[in-house]
């Protein structure tokens, strides 16, 4: 038999608070494993700090990546109808009959119990532990007079354990992240770097689905049909890449249709585009002015279309070269070009199509010695930044 407690909560996202509750009752009252139990959420909440449930879980399990005493549950997150506890500590009791459950609760709730579906029910499959705020205002005797009422109502066992007053609430973890705020001192480190990596909680880009169809036609008027067709290719390919790492697949889709953009004009109208716009042109660039069409990209989709985002304008800027030490998206967008469906001929591009669903830094580690490789075979003039790239992934790339 081992001894679970359970804490319950949205986690959206998950906090120091949540963390020191667990630590607590973990240490009072010696449980084997705390779990984790993130709650379903409304698909109206959800929207909120554009993240999926699968990002919630994701974050929840960097944060306890160093706590080998707790576990992350997703029983309930997957759900679309209401999860209530009873069903899910009667679903716990049949599942793991050996064990022996607690159930974490707040103050608060400690008034709202009796409003609770089933509380005989929830008291009879679990103790329940009372998380309360360590004050000095704190008034220990009426809450303890309140769990005796309950533990005769409802014939269970109530304990309390005082949790530090935390000046921290999920609700202003999202507004903070919203606003760009640095949070680092509310969450544990893997869990923010997550955030970090897939932009969550970040006012991010609305699909705009007028503008789509208006950077379509252009493309569809102006490229050459090849060129039309491996955008459309990028743009898939992005999506799916995006899928796979759970990122934006809204900024994965604009970034892939814009990429190539500029491909219609020719190497001296790519350049008189620059010199017109005052768009730097570096020696690389002057010597191979196809280069180009990366930072035009950038250009349109801000100036043209009015895209501000920081990430996509960044990926098209870096989609030919790569550079070191690129974002989740840059590498979404300089993997797709190169395995989006309509390439062929390129060596080992059905290992790389693989690699990029399984290990994405090794994907651009194997594009970027392929690329070099053709450059070096067709004599064409080299940008040092694709070796700067090359050499920061041949570094960091097989870690894992
Ligand atoms: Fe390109
Ligand atoms: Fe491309």
């Amino acid at each position: 038999m081992a001894k679970i407690g359970i804490l319950g909560g949205t986690f959206h996202p998950i906090h120091n608070g949540h963390l020191y509750i667990a630590k607590q009752a973990l240490a009072a009252f010696g449980f084997d494993e705390l779990w984790i139990l993130p709650a379903g959420l409304p698909p109206h909440k959800m929207v909120e700090g554009h993240i999926s449930r699968v990002q919630r879980l994701k974050i929840c399990e960097a944060a306890i990546a160093d706590e080998p005493a707790m576990r992350i549950i997703p029983d309930e997150i997957f759900k679309t109808s209401t999860s209530y506890t009873y069903e899910t500590l009667q679903a716990f009791h049949v599942a793991y009959p050996q064990h022996q459950f607690s159930f974490i609760i707040g103050e608060d709730s400690l008034n709202s119990f009796d409003s609770w579906v089933h509380p005989e029910i929830i008291c009879q499959l679990a103790d329940i532990v009372v998380a309360v705020r360590n004050d000095k205002n704190q008034d220990y005797h009426s809450l303890e007079a309140r769990t005796k009422e309950l533990s005769k109502k409802y014939g269970g066992t109530f304990s309390i354990i005082p949790s530090e007053n935390m000046p921290i609430s999920s609700t202003m973890l999202r507004k903070m992240l919203a606003e760009g705020a640095d949070v680092s001192m509310y969450m544990p480190k893997l869990a923010y770097e997550y955030i970090k990596e897939h932009r969550l909680y970040q006012v991010t880009m609305e699909d705009d689905l007028k503008l789509r169809k208006e950077i379509q036609e252009d493309l569809k008027n102006n490229l050459k049909k090849s060129r039309y067709e491996h955008t459309l290719g990028v743009m898939y390919t992005a999506c799916s890449l995006a899928m796979r790492y759970q990122y934006s697949m809204t900024k994965a889709r604009f970034a892939g249709l814009l990429h190539d953009w500029a491909k219609y004009l020719s190497d001296e109208e790519q350049l008189a585009y620059c010199k017109k716009h005052h768009i730097e042109i570096t020696p690389a660039e002057e010597q191979a002015p196809y280069l180009l069409h990366a930072k035009i990209g950038a250009y349109v989709a801000r100036k043209r279309y009015g895209i501000d985002d920081e990430d996509v304008c960044h990926a098209i800027l870096v989609h030919t070269t790569g550079v070191p030490n690129m974002n989740l998206l840059d590498k979404i967008l300089f993997t797709a070009d190169y395995i989006e469906p309509n390439r062929k001929d390129a060596p080992r591009l059905e290992d790389i199509r693989m690699m990029a669903f399984e290990n994405l830094d090794t994907a651009v580690l194997m594009i970027l010695e392929d690329s070099i490789k053709y450059i070096e075979d067709t004599k064409r003039p080299m940008d040092p930044t694709t070796m700067d790239t090359y050499e920061y992934y041949k570094t960091h790339s097989y870690k894992e």
